[in-house]
């Protein structure tokens, strides 16, 4: 589906970034699930860019529920969620001269020009606020399971955070802390000493006109076993599906991911175990999935965020409409790194994901509070 992802439980996307707003619609919810409003703002808040590690575009994000909750809690039927663009400057922006690593000439090769190209209209991050809106929605409902998602940047600018717990033989009492605590942190680094060189060096970046990656890891705790199914629907295909999706993920893995292809058996395997009468592994190099399914252990994956494609330094590129090359400098507002604000979207993309297995295996209920008829 172009906008849409999900099987039982589908979220669809829409807006522009310089049109009236973006919004997405999230049908085949659990009916009676609390819809915290304060939860939508905190995550909203966690992508917001603020500071000089971030473009000065400033939109405040407020959102408006248009259908499918009634007193707080969803009633089951589509939720539509609209959050309107209020600081836009299309100025910047010209029809036929392709940023280079941008969308602007796939999306003139596929739109023939009735695309809106400002501010890369449908494929501007600025979309990244409804899917954080609507998978607040989802992050709420699976931490009343237990289940809690969180991510930090594991690396930027060539500086390395701390790394989280491994939560060998499945205990997650550490792991789940750190997840809590990067949860509320604005910049989610696990060392404020590193994270704090990482923000010098996007400001160096910036200032020289350019711009820098980073790698986001992601965690999840409290995951059942048994979530996913074998093959094209392995949880494995769904996620990278999803988070590929995000706009400026370049890179997928799961557990030790491509360091496993330097691995032996005998150092890849997680041995299997008992404890306290559940079957765990002792290590988790394959990141709580076996044959696309999950096994239980702490989900783990990295996603390589490119550095953002809009730059202040001369470039060379195409104007391709006139079919001629030319010099240009990109205008605008633009991050100078996008990897920290885009954590939120990933832990949003993997609820969206991880709710939709969920409803899936055990019906549309699944996540109803214990105890609701
Ligand atoms: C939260 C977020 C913010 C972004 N901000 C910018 C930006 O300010 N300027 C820019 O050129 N790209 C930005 N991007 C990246 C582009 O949207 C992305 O590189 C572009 O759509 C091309 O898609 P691709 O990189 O996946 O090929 C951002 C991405 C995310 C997730």
């Amino acid at each position: 589906m172009k906008n849409t992802f999900g099987t039982v439980l589908t979220v669809t996307i829409f807006g522009e970034s310089h049109g009236g707003g973006v919004g997405a619609v999230i049908d085949g919810l659990t009916p009676g699930i609390k819809v915290d409003e304060a939860l939508i703002r905190h995550q909203l808040s966690l992508r917001r860019p603020a500071g000089a590690t971030a473009t000065a575009r400033r939109e405040q994000d407020a959102f408006v529920i248009q259908s499918g909750v009634f007193e707080g809690k969803a009633t089951g039927t589509p939720l539509c969620l609209f959050i309107s663009n209020e600081d836009t400057r299309s100025r910047d922006y010209t029809p036929a001269v392709a940023r280079p690593g941008h969308a602007d000439y796939t999306a003139q090769c596929k739109y023939h020009g009735y695309q809106d190209y400002r501010g890369g209209g449908h494929f501007s991050g600025r979309l990244t606020a409804a899917l954080v809106a609507v998978g607040a929605v989802l992050i709420g409902a699976l931490r009343e399971k237990g289940i809690v998602i969180g991510s930090h940047l594991q690396r930027c600018a060539g500086i390395s955070d701390a790394p989280l717990d491994e939560a060998a033989y499945n205990d997650c009492t550490v792991l789940r802390e750190q997840l809590c605590a990067l949860n509320e942190k604005s910049f989610p680094v696990l060392d404020e000493e590193a994270g704090a060189r990482m923000m010098d060096a996007i400001a160096v970046a910036k200032g020289e006109g350019d711009s820098v990656g980073g790698v986001i890891e992601c965690a999840v705790v409290g995951l059942p076993a048994g979530l996913g199914e074998p093959w094209f629907d392995s949880l494995e295909s769904r996620l990278a599906h999803i988070l590929f999706s995000v706009p400026a993920v370049k890179g997928v893995e799961f557990g030790d991911g491509f360091a496993m292809g330097e691995l032996r058996g005998s150092q890849a395997n997680d041995a299997f175990r008992m404890r306290q009468g559940e079957i765990v592994t002792a290590t988790n190099h394959n990141g709580g999935i076996n044959g696309g399914i999950s096994n239980g252990m702490p989900l783990r994956f990295r996603c390589a965020l490119k550095p953002t494609p809009s730059i202040a330094k001369e470039q060379q590129t195409v104007d391709f409409i006139n079919q001629q090359e030319q010099d240009f400098v990109v205008h605008g507002r633009h991050d100078p790194c996008v990897a920290h604000r885009a954590r939120v979207v990933i832990d949003s993309v993997c609820a969206i994901a991880l709710a939709d297995a969920l409803l899936e295996r055990y019906g549309t209920d699944a996540l109803a509070a214990d105890g609701q008829k």
